[in-house]
């Protein structure tokens, strides 16, 4: 599919950006999400090591992304893209986001997380060439890992 726009992705670093993008309307995903999306949550992620970045186009925000460097892997997650905004590519994008982080860091393993039931969020990991890695995470083992190396 062809790419509608381009993402800028935001690091989130001040209190106030924080705050604006804990407000980010992720609503209709909390239950499939391992985290609700509140801003005590995120300020936990980030407490822990996870780099909070916001996903805008023409100044909207349509996602929200987390990293976090560990050893020689990069670890990545991301909420769903707003509703409206998705069929234009922009998961491909974050994907290559997720690469462009690794090699920063330096590191060649990225893993990512996904609901089991999210069956778009699979053919997507694997398009991009990730595989499950067996771990699966959350309340019921709902958040399966997968792993890509570069
Ligand atoms: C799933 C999600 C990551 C896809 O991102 P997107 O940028 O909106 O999606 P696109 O339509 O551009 O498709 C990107 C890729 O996702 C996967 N995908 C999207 N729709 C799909 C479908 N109906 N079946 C299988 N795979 C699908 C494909 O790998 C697709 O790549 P391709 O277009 O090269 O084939 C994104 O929509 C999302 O976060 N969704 C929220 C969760 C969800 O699935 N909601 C739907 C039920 S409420």
């Amino acid at each position: 599919m062809e790419d509608k726009g381009s993402l800028v992705f935001k690091e989130a670093k001040k209190e106030e950006e924080v705050v604006n993008l804990s407000k980010f309307d992720v609503q209709a995903f909390t239950d499939t999400q391992d985290f609700s999306w509140t801003l005590d949550n995120i300020k936990k992620e980030i407490k822990t090591g996870w780099k909070l970045y916001s996903v805008v186009t023409d100044d909207e925000i349509v996602a929200a992304v987390l990293v976090k460097r560990d050893g020689d892997t990069l670890h990545t997650k991301n909420t769903p893209i707003k509703m409206a905004f998705q069929g234009n590519g922009f998961s491909h994008q974050i994907k290559n986001f997720y690469e462009e982080e690794a090699e920063k860091f330096n590191v060649r393993k990225v893993i990512n997380y996904c609901p089991v039931d999210n069956f778009r969020m699979i053919a997507l990991n694997e398009s991009h060439g990730y595989k499950r890695t067996g771990n699966a995470f959350g309340n019921n083992q709902n958040i399966i890992e997968w792993v890509k190396v570069l």
